[in-house]
């Protein structure tokens, strides 16, 4: 069915709309939903091991994959309705043709919206940097799971340290702030770099993450055996670079940050959804390439959101659908029971 283009424009009457809408969204656990990532596209030219390993080819297609116009009407409503954080995520979402448009497209919902972010592999983020910023784009996180380049292209399945490294830098010079980079930890793979990247954040001034593997892989490799724990993660870089706790409390945060106790510079953050679950205070949740709201990373169903914008459904009847997905948002995840199962989507469709 042919969309309501008319509707797209952020008019005046859009705006007295938003207004009589601009009730926080509330689900059924007291959470309140602050924080939109939306997937740009599930196609991506890495080939992570602990997320895309076989490149299973992308399940959305053309016209399933929401357009720009429909992104930056849904993320208008979603704003009215108090989202202030939207994050572009992938797959890799600079494989996606003029994402600057989309950037500035959504920098229009400033300044209610106040945190602008993309996640990216840095792949093609050097050539990018300066419209990205331009278009109003605030924050960038980059994906560094290796500083060494032969290790970079074994998990990555592409040789692409140095183009990763500059991506990194271009950040930096393009001015965007905080700079954050995840490494997403796996046992026996890359557990024996953690200093190296604790060092790599002093030195070049980052916030880098260190993040669980968690069972989202489309290979399904996951075993909690791969799981190097937080607690780990942090005993290790304490040793060498003593740390000091920034956030006492994290609320709806997914790291723990600590700076260098000794005034180096940069920034650790350790991301530990397994063995220190974060749901409680969760604020996130997720529009996929394809217009599915997913109301959690492990969610088992989705809600067609594309579909009934598609079918021509009034600003008002959006509001009540995604008001009536958000209240069902699950409590938590449920890694750590013994009859988990893992998703069918995963991370390379959903996003970070
Ligand atoms: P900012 O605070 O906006 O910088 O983002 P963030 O802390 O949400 O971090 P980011 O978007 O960079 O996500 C980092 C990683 O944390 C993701 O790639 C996931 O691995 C993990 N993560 C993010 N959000 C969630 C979540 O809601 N649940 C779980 N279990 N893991 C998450
Ligand atoms: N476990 C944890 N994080 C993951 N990511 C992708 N797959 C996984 C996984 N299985 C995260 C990484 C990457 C971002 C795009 O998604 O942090 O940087
Ligand atoms: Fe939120 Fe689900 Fe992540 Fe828990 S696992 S923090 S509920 S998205």
């Amino acid at each position: 069915m042919k969309v309501n283009r008319r509707i797209y424009i952020c008019s005046p009457l859009v705006d007295k709309l938003s207004i009589i809408y601009n009730v926080p969204l509330l689900d059924a656990h007291n959470r309140t939903i602050r924080d939109l990532r939306i997937s740009l596209t599930d196609r991506c030219n890495f080939r992570c091991f602990y997320c895309l390993p076989n490149g299973e080819p992308p399940l959305a297609r053309k016209d399933t994959i929401l357009t720009f116009e429909e992104i930056a009407y849904i993320s208008e409503i979603f704003v009215s309705l108090g989202i202030q954080k939207i994050r572009l995520t992938g797959g890799e979402p600079l494989l996606r043709k003029d994402v600057p448009v989309m950037v500035a497209q959504l920098a229009r919902l400033k300044p209610r919206l106040t945190d602008l972010a993309l996640t990216t592999n840095g792949f093609d983020f050097t050539r990018k940097a300066g419209s990205l910023k331009d278009a109003g784009l605030d924050r960038v996180t980059l994906s560094l799971d290796s500083l060494k380049a032969d290790r970079f292209h074994e998990i990555t399945g592409v040789d692409a340290l140095d183009k990763v490294l500059t991506a990194i830098e271009s950040a930096k010079s393009f001015g965007f702030d905080p700079v954050k980079i995840n490494a997403v930890i796996v046992r026996g793979c890359n557990d024996d770099e953690i200093v190296d990247f604790a060092r790599f954040a002093r030195e070049n001034d980052v916030k880098m993450r260190f993040i669980e593997f968690m069972p989202l892989d489309s290979g399904h490799d996951w075993q909690r055996s791969s799981v190097v724990s937080g607690n780990e993660i942090y005993e290790a870089i304490h040793s060498q670079f003593p740390l000091k706790l920034k956030n006492s409390s994290r609320e709806s945060e997914t790291a723990w940050k600590y700076e260098f106790s000794d005034g180096g510079k940069g920034e650790i953050g350790i991301i530990a959804p397994v063995t220190e679950m974060f749901c409680g205070a969760c604020s996130r949740i997720r529009l996929t390439a394809d217009g599915q709201i997913r109301t959690c990373l492990f969610s088992t169903n989705e809600h067609n959101l594309r579909d009934f914008v598609r079918s021509g459904a009034s600003r008002e009847e959006i509001v009540e659908f995604i008001q009536g997905v958000v209240i069902k948002k699950e409590p938590r995840h449920h890694i750590n029971d013994p009859k988990f199962v893992q998703p069918a989507r995963t991370m390379s469709f959903i996003g970070g």
